[in-house]
């Protein structure tokens, strides 16, 4: 069945939700996200939001210049400047909205600082400012007239002239998006939705990988769509991993212990105590998260410890409960008194630094599509993202693509001649485990093959083992009656397989991305 909307935004998190309260004032909007709306990424931010504000002490050439480095020098300066300039304006629309960010007794904002910056500019709710956040958005989303909010709706495919029968590659100019085939998962029925701009803000590729600190609906879908509809993904090889996710066996999503924890003055120790960032880098604990998470998987390998340890004991203990309230909880909900003992950490995958590759209007390369949020590249984080600026990132180009978007609105068409979803001849799948198996295969090659630390013999490995399960993939989706986990797997395969390649074609180590084939000039770390 066909569905119209002027706009449908596919993703309720800080880029999604923002969007479209933005664009709402100018038509209607379709927010469609594959579980509940507060399932995401954002909902799970600890630290905060970058903001230059404190103006006696920062500036905004401190924070560019911050973000250039973090990015090894490889960011858009343009990017960059529009990002960092923009974060007072959106700041107050999140107040706006409802974000109560912590202030101090005079009355401004109380500012964290974290890994890589030079001042104190995040602004946070104590250490849950993404729920903060994402339950002012639902709030406001919720009462909107003109929104039309569909939880558990999987958006499986995007409608471009490759639905009108038309040859579509990597070279056809004037690649157009017509909206998205999705997945109602209450009726099982696959409508299509036909919008004059799609935003796709589909978060994170956490999945790919077997320890995250993401939940489970990061598993690259807005990328994987967009790629196998030819649009341009890019710096897909930046995979971020934060230093310090908290060590608890079993665990697959790893509860993050967030940044700022160091910027409080939380050391990092080997398990015997002592501490080892001086062997690094002279920020020490303070250091970036690719350069510290490298360390901690160094003297891991050396000592032969699956953990570090973070200790903030010599902290007052009720200052400590103060700025982590949620960080104590979870971990005296295993054992762990933070004011007593220091906290077991361990590296882990955290977030997609490139993907869907946007113009400074956060238009991607098929028109009428645009991308914002952790899903999109805007070129503002280079090589490796610095430390609160993707929450940041993903409201500012939000912003920009509301700007851009709704001009358009009255001169575009839909197209209505795009034919319903065909499943002629497939069958529901029976052995549902096969596909959970998959997913656990994907995971498995991406930690070993493609992690913290590669090589070009692990690449290759990698890609071979992909590719085998992306033939054997692809099979059973033609003859599968469609559903969320097969479409999921999918979409693993084909973000893990474009980190692989896009890993293979940088000959150097940058950023986040490290190969022991291409040592960098200067290693920052002995000992690969
Ligand atoms: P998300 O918030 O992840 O939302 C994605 C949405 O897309 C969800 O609604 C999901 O259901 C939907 N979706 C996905 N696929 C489909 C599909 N096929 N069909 C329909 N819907 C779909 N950044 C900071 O700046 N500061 C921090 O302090 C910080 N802390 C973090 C802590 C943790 C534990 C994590 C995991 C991340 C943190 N980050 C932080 C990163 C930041 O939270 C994310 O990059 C950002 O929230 C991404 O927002 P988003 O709107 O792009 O996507
Ligand atoms: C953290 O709180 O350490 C995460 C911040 C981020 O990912 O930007």
């Amino acid at each position: 069945m066909q569905r119209k909307y002027d706009f449908l935004v596919i993703g309720s998190g800080i880029a999604g939700m923002s969007y479209a309260l933005k664009v709402a004032k100018a038509g209607k909007v379709a927010i469609i996200c594959k579980s509940e709306l507060q399932e995401s990424n954002t909902d799970l931010a600890q630290g905060g939001i970058c903001c230059v504000s404190n103006l006696e002490l920062d500036s905004f050439e401190k924070h560019i210049k911050d973000t250039m480095v973090a990015g090894d020098w490889l960011s858009d300066p343009k990017a960059v400047e529009l990002v960092v300039e923009n974060a007072p304006a959106q700041i107050e629309e999140l107040v706006n909205w409802g974000v109560d960010f912590d202030r101090n007794e005079k009355g401004n904002f109380d500012l964290h600082r974290e890994g890589g910056h030079c001042e104190h500019r995040i602004l946070h709710r104590a250490d849950d400012t993404g729920h903060a956040i994402q339950m002012a958005l639902i709030n406001a989303l919720k009462h909107h007239p003109n929104i039309d909010v569909l939880e558990h709706h999987f958006a499986i495919e995007l409608l471009t002239q490759h639905h009108l029968g038309m040859e579509v590659t990597r070279r056809t100019p004037d690649i157009e998006c017509y909206g998205a085939y999705v997945l109602n998962e209450a009726t099982g029925v696959i409508d299509t939705y036909l919008a004059k701009v799609t935003m796709m803000a589909t978060g994170g590729v956490g999945q790919v990988y077997s320890t995250t600190t993401n939940p489970p609906i990061a598993t690259g879908d807005g990328v994987a769509m967009v790629y196998r509809a030819k649009g341009t993904v890019k710096d897909m090889e930046f995979v971020q991993f934060h230093p310090t996710a908290l060590y608890h066996q079993g665990d697959h999503q790893n509860f993050l212990i967030t940044e700022a924890m160091r910027g409080y003055g939380g050391i990092l120790r080997n398990l015997d105590g002592s501490e080892f960032m001086h062997r690094y880098d002279p920020r020490l604990s303070l250091a970036p998260r690719d350069i510290t998470a490298r360390a901690i998987f160094n003297e891991m390998k050396i000592n032969g410890t699956d953990h570090v340890l973070l200790d903030v004991t010599h902290k007052d203990p009720e200052e400590t409960k103060h700025h982590f309230p949620n960080i104590y909880k979870k971990c005296l909900s295993i054992g762990i008194d933070i004011t007593k003992q220091p906290i077991p950490v361990v590296p882990c995958h955290h977030y997609m630094c490139g993907g869907i590759l946007v113009d400074y209007n956060a238009q991607s390369s098929i028109n009428r599509l645009y991308a914002a949020g952790e899903c999109s590249c805007t070129g503002l984080h280079g090589g490796n993202r610095l430390a609160s600026n993707s929450l940041l990132e993903a409201i500012v180009y939000a912003d920009l693509a509301a700007k851009h978007s709704i001009p358009r609105i009255a001169e575009l068409t839909y197209k209505e001649e795009v034919p319903d979803w065909i499943d002629t001849g497939t069958v529901p799948h029976e052995e549902l485990y096969l596909i959970s198996d998959s997913k656990q295969e994907v995971q498995q090659i991406m930690q070993t093959y493609v992690g913290i630390v590669r090589s070009n013999l692990r690449l290759k490995r990698a890609w071979t083992r992909l590719d085998n399960l992306y033939e054997e993939t692809e099979k059973l989706f033609l003859r599968s009656k469609v559903n969320k986990d097969i479409c999921e797997l999918r979409n693993m395969i084909n973000t893990g397989y474009i980190i692989m390649r896009q890993a293979m074609e940088r000959k150097e180590s940058r950023g986040c991305h490290y190969n022991i084939d291409f040592p960098p000039e200067q290693r920052d770390i002995k000992g690969f």
